[in-house]
């Protein structure tokens, strides 16, 4: 079986369900269940017993180990992390205890595993760290793509923990030969997608009647990923990675975010028109910018390509559609994960940041 952490929260979740839906190899799923981890992600694998959910967190040691020891798994995923950029600007403490220390803590429950297994079983482990482009830093406009060999530069207290957390799992292996791949990802979206993210958030205010709040001149570039693209990618890298190596996985589909939040709302216009017939768009609203934010990000997945043969399977258009008619048929899951906490959340963030323009 396979050990996946933070398998509740949206890339996690997608995993997990993705790879029960292709293998009957079982999962462990080990999850604190912060705001972003969601068991509603996971009902349609309630009563599934290849299914293992565990509650707890990467930080404690004596849980990993006595998971590690009782279900002997041949690879850990590490998904579990502190996710969100605007947050880590309000508090970056969870990201250094969750991203750094917590990541610390498991390479370590996992390295003593891994000490004691045989020799075949030691073999075939392997610990795969999941990782960001934000790592890299920004780009200007006419740079290349970041490839593996970027120096990472990064500028928020989220890519500098996500940072410091590739740095060790590189120095696990070289240190003490554990057998690591890492994997660096653009920007992803698709389902369960939480939603105080750009696409989600944009399709639930959007639907809502509420202002979409575009940060700055909205010029800014992401580099879009469908989660089930991200997912392929992890489970090749994880069949067929070269130990120690890092991969950046993304999908060539380099957008400003003022062109996203427009193509979301001529896809709701289609699908779900506004009652009063205006457009979605006259919701766009421009506010405050978010302090440091990176300019531009763009992925050169070639190495991925080449040595792997991973390729995307959906374009942009095909993803983002799927998207937002997820969110259209999911009310009930949009519902469920607003709750009193999530408010908390959208009252701080864009209280401060409101003093806007309507589009
Ligand atoms: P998410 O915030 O949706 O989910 C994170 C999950 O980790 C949640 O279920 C949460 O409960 C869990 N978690 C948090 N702290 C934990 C702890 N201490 N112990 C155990 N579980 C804990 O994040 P996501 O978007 O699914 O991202 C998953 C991983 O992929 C992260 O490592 C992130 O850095 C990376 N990544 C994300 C993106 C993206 O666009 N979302 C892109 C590239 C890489
Ligand atoms: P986000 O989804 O938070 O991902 P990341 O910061 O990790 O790239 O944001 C994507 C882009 O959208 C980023 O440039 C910030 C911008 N953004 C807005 O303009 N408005 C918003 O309300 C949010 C959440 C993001």
């Amino acid at each position: 079986m396979i050990l996946v952490t933070g398998g509740a929260g949206f890339i996690g979740a997608n995993f997990v369900l993705d790879w029960l839906a292709c293998s009957s190899e079982p999962v462990v799923n080990l999850d604190k269940l912060t705001y972003a981890g969601n068991l509603h992600n996971l009902r349609s694998l309630e009563g599934d017993a290849r299914h293992v959910f565990v509650q707890g967190d990467i930080g404690d040691t004596a849980l990993v180990a006595r998971l590690l020891a009782e279900h002997q798994p041949r690879a850990v995923i590490n998904f579990a992390a502190e996710s969100h950029v605007d947050r880590s600007i309000h508090g970056p403490e969870d990201f250094i205890q969750t991203n750094v220390v917590g990541t610390f803590r498991l390479l370590e429950a996992v390295r003593k595993h891994w000490s004691g297994l045989d020799a075949s079983d030691k073999g075939v482990f392997r610990f795969l760290h999941v990782s960001t482009d934000e790592v890299y830093g920004s780009l200007a406009a006419t740079d290349p793509a970041f490839t593996e060999q970027h120096p990472f530069e990064p500028n928020s207290p989220y890519s500098a923990s996500k940072a410091a957390s590739d740095h060790l799992v590189r120095a696990w292996h070289h240190t003490y030969g554990l057998p690591v791949l890492t994997t660096n990802c653009s920007n992803n979206y698709g389902p369960y997608h939480f939603p105080e993210k750009l696409i989600p958030l944009m399709i639930v205010n959007a639907l809502a009647g509420k202002p979409l709040p575009v940060y700055g001149d909205g010029m800014q570039v992401r580099d879009w990923l469908y989660v089930k693209d991200h997912c392929s990618a992890i489970r090749r890298v994880l069949e067929a990675g070269r130990l120690g190596e890092t991969y950046n996985v993304g999908g060539w589909n380099e957008k400003p975010n003022i062109e996203i939040v427009n193509t979301v709302c001529a896809l709701l216009d289609e699908l779900r028109p506004r009652a009063d017939g205006q457009r979605y768009a006259s919701q766009i609203t421009y506010v405050t910018d978010r302090p440091g934010h990176d300019r531009r990000y763009a992925i050169d997945a070639r190495k991925l390509e080449a040595e792997l043969g991973w390729k995307p399977a959906e374009t942009f258009d095909t993803g983002i559609r799927k998207t937002v008619e997820w969110y259209l048929a999911h009310a009930d899951w949009v519902a469920n994960v607003q709750t009193g906490a999530y408010r908390e959340w959208v009252q701080t963030q864009y209280a401060s940041a409101a003093q806007g323009t309507a589009a």
